[in-house]
C-alpha cells in the first residue's frame, strides 16, 4: 500500500485509508524499537536532512533517531548556525544542499506555508515538522497512535484540546485527524485564544469551561500558551490563565471518571498542567515522545517509496 500524497505537508492532506496506513505501519516500527537491535536497513543509501529554522527538542531529535534507526544517512541543520543567518534565501540553501544529492527534506519553520512553498521548487519529499500556526502533522499523527494505544480506538473517542488554540499548529493538525478517523473535537480556552469561527470552519465543539470540558473528555491535549507567537495582549497574566485553565490534581480529582492527559511540549509547569498531574499515572506526556520515533519511521519509510520495511 501507498499513500495518496508525495509529501507530508499537513494533515489536511491525507484521507483516512492514510492516516490508518501510517499508523499500522508504526506499529511495526514500535515492536523494532522494543527489540535489542532497534535498527533496521529500510532506508540505507537514502539521504535525509533534517532543516529547523525554528527551535525543538522532540521533534528534531525524534526525526534524527528515526532516520538512524532506518539506517538513513542524516545532514542536521539549525539556521542560527548556517549561512541563513547570513541572508542566504530558503531557496538557495536548499537548493545547495539537494546539489549534495538529498533525498528527503524534513522542515520546521517560523512561516506558515514555507514547505508548501518549497514543495512547488524542488524535487525532494519534504515533511512538514511544523510551519507556523498552520500544521504540525507528525505531532498529530503520533498523538493518534497515542490515543488509539491508551484507549482502543480513534472513532467515537471524545477529545478535548485545551489552551491557546489561535496560535497552535498542533491544534489545527489534531482537529483534521481527528475529524477524519470519526473522533469527537471540543476546544476549551479563553475566548481569546479561540478563533470565532472555528466551529462552522472546522467542525469542532466550543467551550469556555474547563470543568466541563474535562467532565466530557475521554482525553485532554493540553496546549502551551505560545507567547512567542502573540503580538497582542490576549488574557491578564500566566498566572490568572492558570487559575482559569490550569489542570491540577483537584480538579482532575473532582471528575467522575479518569480522563487521559496528553501534552505535545514543551510544558510550562504551573501554567496549563501542574507537576502532580504531568507526571501522574494518567499523563501519557513520555509515551507520546516515544510513540513519535515510530510514527516519524513510518512516514519516513512510506514517503521514501522503498517497497520493503526491513525486518
Ligand atoms: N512537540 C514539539 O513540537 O516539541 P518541540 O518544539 O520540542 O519539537
Amino acid at each position: 500500500m501507498q499513500l495518496s500524497t508525495r509529501h507530508l505537508l499537513g494533515i489536511k492532506d491525507l484521507n483516512p485509508e492514510d492516516i490508518s496506513l501510517i499508523l499500522s505501519t508504526a506499529e511495526q516500527f514500535k515492536e523494532v524499537l522494543q527489540r535489542p537491535v532497534k535498527k533496521v536497513p529500510s532506508l540505507r543509501e537514502v539521504t535525509i536532512v533534517n532543516l529547523f529554522y525554528e527551535n525543538s527538542t522532540r521533534t528534531r531529535f525524534s526525526f534524527e533517531l528515526a532516520e538512524k534507526r532506518l539506517s538513513a544517512d542524516t545532514l542536521n541543520f539549525a539556521a542560527s548556525t548556517s549561512s541563513a543567518a547570513k541572508g542566504e534565501t530558503l531557496l538557495d540553501t536548499v537548493n545547495n544542499i539537494l546539489s549534495m544529492k538529498v533525498d528527503m527534506v524534513v522542515m520546521r519553520h517560523s512561516a506558515s506555508g514555507a514547505p508548501h512553498f518549497l514543495s512547488q521548487h524542488i524535487p525532494a519529499a519534504i515533511i512538514n515538522a511544523g510551519d507556523g500556526i498552520n500544521e504540525h502533522p507528525t505531532q498529530a499523527l503520533l498523538d493518534a497512535f497515542s490515543i488509539q494505544e491508551k484507549t482502543g480506538s480513534l472513532k467515537g473517542r471524545k477529545v478535548a484540546i485545551i489552551g491557546d488554540i489561535m496560535h497552535s499548529r498542533v491544534a489545527q493538525s489534531n482537529i483534521f485527524l481527528l475529524n477524519k478517523m470519526g473522533a469527537e473535537v471540543t476546544v476549551c480556552g479563553p475566548p481569546t485564544l479561540i478563533p470565532k469561527y472555528i466551529a462552522q470552519a472546522l467542525g469542532v465543539n466550543v467551550s469556555y469551561n474547563l470543568k466541563e470540558t474535562l467532565s466530557w473528555c475521554d482525553v485532554a491535549n493540553v496546549l502551551r500558551i505560545q507567547l512567542e507567537r502573540q503580538n497582542q495582549v490576549l488574557f491578564s497574566s500566566l498566572r490568572e490563565y492558570s487559575l482559569a485553565y490550569g489542570i491540577n490534581r483537584r480538579l482532575l480529582d473532582s471528575l467522575q471518571k479518569e480522563i487521559v492527559i496528553m501534552h505535545p511540549g514543551p510544558i510550562n509547569r504551573g501554567v496549563e498542567l501542574d507537576s502532580d498531574v504531568a507526571d501522574s499515572g494518567q499523563s501519557i506526556i513520555l509515551q507520546q515522545v516515544e510513540n513519535g520515533v515510530a510514527v516519524r519511521m513510518a512516514v519516513l519509510y512510506l514517503l521514501s517509496g522503498r517497497k520493503t520495511a526491513g525486518n
